[in-house]
This record gives C-alpha cells, structure tokens and sequence, in this order.
C-alpha cells in the first residue's frame, strides 16, 4: 500500500485513537532506520513519524533527520505535515498561539544537511528555498485553521539553533533583529531534506512559552511539554483534516527535483 500523507511530531504526538488498522513499522534507508505507524483515517492510508525515534527520545541535534525523511518518501509519501513546539520573540505571539511558518532561518551547526553531498553520479545539486514550506498546504492549514476557536497566526519566522541549550537573552535580541518571530530546535534540516526528497512539507509551530529574556522567569521543559499537551489533539485533529482535504494532484513547485533519487551514502 503507498501511503501518500504523513505526519511528522514529537514525543506523544501519536494517539492510537486516531488510526484505524494501524500497526508499527521500521524502515530500512541507506540512512539508518525510521519508526513509523500507519494505518487508516477517513478511508485514506496515513503515517505517523515520531520525529525524536520510538520511545528513544533522541535530543534535537540527534535526530537522524535524513533517516525520518527518506523512510517518509520510501513508503510514498507526497505530502507531510509538522508539529514543532517553539519559543516566541514577539509579544503578539502568546504562548498557546498556533504559527503556519512561512520562512526560516537557519543557526544548526553540526547536522547533516543534505542528501545530496557531492558522492554520487548526481553531481551538484542546489535546492531553491525561496518558498521553503509549501504553499498548498499551508493555505488548506489556514482554510481549517480559521473555522477553529484557535489563535493562530498566518505567517512566522522559524529560526533554528543546535540546542540542546535553551538560548541567552542577548541571543535572542540578535534573532529578533534578524528578523526571526520563533525559536526552536528541530525544524532544521527537516524542512530541506524533505523537499530535497521532493516531498511537500508544511509546519506548523506551538508557541509553548516567551523565549529567554522576554518570559519572566527561566525557562523549562517541563512548560514546553505542558503547552503541548494541551493543544496536541487539536493539532492532531487539524492535521488529519488538513492532509485529507488536499487536492489528488500536487500543483505546487515543491516536487521539482522530485526526478533526483535520493543518495545511497
Ligand atoms: N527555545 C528553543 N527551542 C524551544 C523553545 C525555546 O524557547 N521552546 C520550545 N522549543
């Protein structure tokens, strides 16, 4: 069976509730290994993809994020949808406030950012990144989103440090500076490996607190993982309703290079 819709989020994003006839599955890639589960929503086949690996919990800047994409795309996914939880540099971004990022910038230092490194017959690609999150999606997430009593905002700045350290405030002034609105740590090289793969891929950010220097006191995981929590089955429910409500046909620029086989290194 191709499965053609899926949905990349964190720890607990899974409810078994949602699929029907789902079941776990690990994929082999030339990459490592990816844990997904799949199984059937509203009649269409869906996957799930823990981003931080099934019960291991892997810290940000230890995803194999070039394993979870190429097992998306192995299984015939077309379109994906990520839940990243973040922090905000704009007050008018409250904590609880749902964001469709629109943009990113990218601070990771130390990650594997490509399939394409120059080791094949493939030769030197370059990606455009001028929409770097697909705009058909992102217009059906906004469709749903404004029929929820959610507060959301169309547009976000996503930028991505290495973690696993929460920020300095004298980093965050800088970010906001630099034009970021949200800081977080996963969404990077996520989102350019999946269009390297060809895949259609959307964010979609919870603010889970102010970020350092703008929250009034430290920050802790243990907010970030409250705030999600509270909002997960309203991001689930979005998410499936999103994904199933696109059109058959992709006619978006996401799947140009979609002719280019991933790597084998
Ligand atoms: N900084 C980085 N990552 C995060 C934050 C933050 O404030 N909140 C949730 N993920």
């Amino acid at each position: 069976m191709e499965i053609n819709l899926a949905v990349i989020g964190g720890t607990g994003f899974y409810h078994p509730d949602i699929l029907q006839d789902s079941k776990e599955i690990v994929v082999k890639t030339a990459y490592g290994e990816a844990s997904l589960i799949i199984g059937v929503y509203r009649g269409r086949a869906l996957a799930f993809l823990a981003r931080h690996g099934g019960g291991h919990a892997l810290p940000p800047h230890r995803i194999n994020y070039r394993a979870n994409i190429a097992a998306l795309k192995e299984i015939g996914a077309k379109r994906v949808l990520s839940a990243t939880a973040v922090g905000s540099l704009r007050e008018k971004l409250a904590p609880g406030t749902l964001v469709v990022t629109d943009q990113f910038i990218d601070f990771t230092k130390n990650r594997r950012q490509t399939f394409y490194d120059g080791s094949d017959e493939k030769g030197v690609i370059h990606t455009d990144f001028t929409d770097p999150y697909c705009p058909e999606i992102r217009e059906n997430l906004k469709a749903k989103l404004q029929n929820m009593a959610v507060s959301f905002a169309k547009e976000g700045t996503y930028l991505c440090t290495e973690g696993p350290r929460y920020e300095t405030p004298a980093e965050i002034k800088a970010f906001a500076l630099l034009g970021a609105d949200l800081v977080g740590m996963t969404n990077v090289p996520e989102v350019t490996l999946a269009r390297e793969a060809g895949l259609c891929y959307a964010n979609l950010s919870l603010v889970t607190n102010y970020a350092a220097g703008i929250s009034p006191h430290p920050l802790s995981h243990q907010e970030v993982v409250e705030m999600m929590e509270e909002k997960l089955s309203v991001i689930r429910e979005l998410f499936m309703e999103t994904l199933i409500s696109l059109p058959p046909e992709r006619k978006c620029r996401c799947r140009q290079i979609e002719e280019y086989p991933l790597g084998g290194k």
